[in-house]
């Protein structure tokens, strides 16, 4: 059992702390928001996250998890820190955004203030490799009393499974510094195993840089894989081919598998994948290797949403005072964010060419308000959204719309009823069959079957 202090309860930290704190350590979360502790303390959590909020309160009641304003406490309880603050993309004037770092300064700030014994500072935030060894340096700047080591200890969670990501990982990397003969320090180490002790699963013991390192190429990996299936589809589309069948032939090479992220869509967002690959992209830059792999990856990810727009326009001939239904506004189902959402493009262009335009997400409606304003109408549900629609344009797969009453949605929507799928959900034999005009990514566009077609 280890007394651990978090830094920053966003995604990441809360998630983090709640989980440490159910493997039976005592857990300290610090966050500078008053507000978001104030609520902590009574068990309610600020995003939505499956499993979260439970996990939260079960802690909280058996008392090995505390929220704290009072970042003095949470570094002098603490052994080992782990700095989760956030690290949002800097906008740049030209070029790719770089990651801002400040807050992850700001931490070792108060670490390096404030420690009252040895302490282990852990960074679980994403951050550009090298920045493990900017920590110590800060740290070692800031003159503290005494001993620390520093560790990185990347996060591999995904939002909306994130309880779950991180109850069971696939592997968890530690990343330490080497001493004078190049040997991995072991006091670190062996603290962070013990931390550890009670995930079953794989421990990958490495330099701080390699760790750094691990994370970004295999975000950027997953990310290229999404570039690449969507690059397929275009070609499907092209030639008459169904993207779906070609993942489904790739995925059985083992070497490929069945977990690859080859569903073709509408293309990537969130808070991760973008940031990390043009982190990768600019330390590329700097160490003079050529960086053109990742820049396609991310503009082949920026054209799919105007490539999904144009079939919007092709299937409509015309958007102005068209009725459209948007569904699913998150950046992927299972959470309310909206961070670099693909939906923001498609519903703001939309709006644009006039069309009128109602969105519905089972969680991110209040997201959504600050990204449309009153240009859209909000649907309460999902109904609301559909009824006497021309189109339905699904952006967010979300279990509410693939398991939607297709056959009472067809009736409810206007004659014809076009259907864009941008994530591939249904089958359209069945589509046709059911009255749709139904276009989707990388599959042949298909008609009604002839006697649904005036239904
Ligand atoms: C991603 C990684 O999967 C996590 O391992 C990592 O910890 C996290 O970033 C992070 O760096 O914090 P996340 O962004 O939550 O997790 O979501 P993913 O499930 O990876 O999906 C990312 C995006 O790719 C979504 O927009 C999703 O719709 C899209 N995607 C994914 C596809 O378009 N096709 C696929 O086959 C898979």
């Amino acid at each position: 059992m280890k007394n651990v202090g978090v830094i920053g309860t966003g995604y990441v930290g809360l998630t983090h702390g709640a989980i440490l704190a159910e493997k039976g350590n005592n857990v300290i979360c610090y966050d500078i928001d008053r507000e978001k502790i104030e609520r902590l303390h009574k068990g309610q959590i600020p995003i939505y996250e499956p499993g979260l909020e439970q996990l939260v309160r079960k802690n909280l009641g058996e008392q090995r998890l505390e929220f704290t304003t009072n970042k003095d406490f949470c570094i002098k309880e603490s052994d080992i820190l782990f700095i989760c603050v956030n690290t949002p993309p800097k906008q740049s004037t030209g070029g790719l955004r770089k990651a801002d770092l400040s807050y992850v300064e700001h931490a070792a700030r108060d670490i390096a203030e404030k420690m009252n014994g040895y302490k282990i500072v852990v960074d679980k935030s994403t951050v550009p490799i090298r920045t493990g060894e900017k920590i110590y340096e800060t740290l070692k700047k800031f003159h503290p009393p005494h001993n620390f080591d520093v560790v990185s200890n990347p996060e591999f969670l995904r939002e909306g499974r994130a309880v779950e990501d991180s109850m069971n990982p696939d592997r968890i990397v530690i990343g330490v510094m080497r001493d004078g003969e190049g040997n991995l320090l072991e006091t670190p180490l062996e603290n962070m195993r013990e931390l550890y002790q009670n995930f079953n699963t794989k421990i990958v013991e490495t330099d701080i840089w390699s760790a750094e390192l691990i994370k970004l190429a295999a975000n950027a990996y997953l990310a290229n894989q999404v570039s690449f299936i969507n690059k397929i589809a275009e070609l499907c589309a092209a030639t008459g081919a169904d993207v779906s069948e070609v993942a489904k032939g790739m995925r059985l090479d083992r070497r490929i598998g069945q977990y690859a992220f080859l569903n073709a869509g509408i293309g990537f967002g969130g808070s991760c994948f973008p940031k990390d690959i043009e982190s990768l992209h600019n330390i590329m830059m700097e160490e003079q290797i050529n960086p053109e792999l990742l820049k396609q990856v991310l503009e082949v990810n920026n054209a799919q949403k105007y490539y999904f727009l144009k079939m919007i326009e092709e299937g409509l001939w015309t958007i102005r005072d068209k009725q459209i239904a948007a569904l699913g506004l998150a950046f992927k189902p299972d959470t309310d964010d909206m961070r670099e959402a693909p939906s923001i493009e498609i519903v703001n262009k939309l709006n644009d060419e006039g069309a009128k335009v109602r969105v519905y997400d089972p969680k991110a409606m209040e997201q959504a308000r600050s990204h449309f304003g009153d240009n859209v109408t909000y649907a309460k549900n999902l109904e609301e959204a559909v009824i006497g629609t021309d189109a339905i344009v699904l952006i967010t797969e979300w279990d509410e719309f693939k398991n939607m009453d297709l056959e009472s949605t067809k009736k409810m929507m206007n004659t014809p009823a076009n259907f864009f799928d941008g994530r591939n959900v249904f089958n359209p034999k069945k589509m046709s069959e059911i009255g749709f005009y139904y276009y989707s990514i990388g599959r042949p566009h298909i008609e009604p079957r002839k006697e649904n077609k005036k239904q």
